[in-house]
């Protein structure tokens, strides 16, 4: 299999967990490059047990392969430990299997504070993170503070790390939070525990995955998030912290971008976010009921409900651009089933004029009307379909009508979350 990094192309959630579970197959080595345990990816088994991982590449389902946790990853000690325990349980063998790059830093007890304080200060204003830790541990990172796993592994150079961390943070919680401080004796003894249990899985990612690479062995990159939850290109402020972009799997695993031979980018049938920020194509109330309800639209990570609207190919057609992606693979057509028609946003109209392109504020975005078009319905039931020769007419068209927006080839159809509910467009 070409080297491949799987990408959302919306506000994440799109299903990548199931598309990485169905090409970690012909794959040899899985790899997580960014973001942290804010990420729920589910893998369905045709037995219909599920599997909800957080941190741990979705490859880790099929025996065998090496799962990677790249640096770019921010790894909580206590919640990796907790993913490893239940999938240890379950008969997954994850200690054959895991490598997590010691260049990949850690969240420790006041980023999750911090997270939830700094929502609850900006009160309306909120960007409803998961409240995992992730942004004040990029923070750190970015501000050269931030503590690495292989300064865990040093505990002269750990003890001297995590004793300037809490005295900054503790600053921080007395003069700008009026919060209580947080101890370095309960985080040093309790972060030396972690250590014990997970130092055997620290790596140079950068050397096991070049040498992969030298060996001929086939890469693929697991994006966490969404393209327009990235830092950079995201509905900025309200994205996570992380590049979770395609052009992340490189910076945060360790390898050139002259190895990456493909990019797919995952999308729904339709359109889901889950926290603030704008969502022009959102649907009214009713509608949202009912496919929120129909697609289980509840949150992996933290049980929110999402908030659902229709297919936006304005979004999607600027994701394809800046991931550079190659194929799409569209999950969820099943949730359209029931629905008499279907719409797509091929435009926003802004101040008066219809724009093709997404604006570069937030408040414009808020302002964006969608332009829709609108489609029959199929008002048949896609869950069995084998093949795109089994879908409805109106279905295949709706596909065909989104390839042509985008530009791009769809090259895998899911209907449904089990793994044999997925199918290769030809
Ligand atoms: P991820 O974060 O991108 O991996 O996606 P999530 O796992 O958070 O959310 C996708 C949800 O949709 C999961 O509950 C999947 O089991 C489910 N799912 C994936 N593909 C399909 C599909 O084609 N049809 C239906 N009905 N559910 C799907
Ligand atoms: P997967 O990988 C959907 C959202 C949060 C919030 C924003 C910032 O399962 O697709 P953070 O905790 O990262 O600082 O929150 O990003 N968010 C996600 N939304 N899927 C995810 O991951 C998400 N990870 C973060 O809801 O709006
Ligand atoms: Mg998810």
């Amino acid at each position: 299999m070409p080297n491949t990094v799987v990408v959302g192309a919306q506000w994440g959630d799109e299903g990548k967990g199931k598309i990485i579970d169905l090409l970690a197959d012909a794959a040899d080595v899985i790899i997580r490059f960014q973001g942290g345990n804010n990420a729920g990816h589910t893998v369905v088994l045709d037995t219909g047990e599920e599997f909800v991982l957080h941190l741990v590449p979705s490859g880790i389902l099929h025996r065998g392969k090496l799962c990677v946790i790249g640096n770019g990853v921010v790894v909580d000690p206590e919640a990796l430990i907790a993913e490893i325990d239940a999938l240890t349980h379950r008969k997954v063998p994850v200690d054959e299997q895991l490598l997590v790059s010691d260049q990949a830093h850690l969240i420790f007890p006041y980023h999750k504070m911090l997270d939830k304080l700094k929502e609850a200060r900006v009160g309306p204003g909120k960007i409803g993170t998961t409240g995992r830790g992730i942004g004040p541990c990029y923070t750190d990172k970015v501000a050269r503070t931030g503590i690495r796993f292989a300064d865990l592994l040093d505990d002269a150079v750990f003890r001297q790390k995590l004793r300037y961390n809490v005295e900054e943070k503790n600053e921080a919680f007395t003069r700008l939070y009026r919060a209580p401080q947080v101890r370095f004796d309960g985080i040093y003894q309790q972060y030396v525990r972690y250590r014990d249990r997970i130092a055997r899985y620290a790596c140079n990612g950068t050397v096991v995955l070049n040498r992969a690479l030298a060996d001929g062995k086939s890469l693929l990159f697991e994006g966490a998030q969404g393209t327009w939850l990235d830092i950079d290109h995201g509905t900025y402020p309200y994205v996570t912290s992380s590049s979770a972009t395609a052009g992340g799997a490189c910076t945060g695993s360790g390898i050139g971008p002259r190895h990456i031979d493909r990019v797919i980018g995952v999308v729904k049938a339709y359109t889901t976010r889950v926290g603030e920020g704008p969502f022009p194509t959102e649907f009214p109330p009713a509608l949202m009921e009912r496919i929120r309800t129909k697609g289980k639209e509840f949150g992996a990570t933290t049980g929110r409900p999402r908030r659902c609207g229709w297919f936006d190919a304005v979004l999607v057609r600027q994701a394809i651009l800046i991931n550079g992606i190659d194929e799409i693979a569209v999950t969820k057509l099943d949730v359209l089933d029931d629905s008499p028609t279907v719409k797509i946003c091929v435009g926003y109209r802004l101040d008066g004029r219809v724009a093709t392109e997404p604006p570069g504020t937030i408040d414009a975005w808020t302002r964006c009307e969608p332009v829709y078009e609108e489609h029959p319905g199929w008002l048949t039931d896609t869950a069995a379909s084998t093949g795109p020769e089994d879908l409805p007419p109106p279905a295949q068209a709706y596909l065909r009508r989104v390839a042509e927006l985008l530009r791009t080839r769809i090259s895998i159809v899911s209907v449904g979350s089990k793994r044999d509910q997925a199918f290769r467009m030809c």
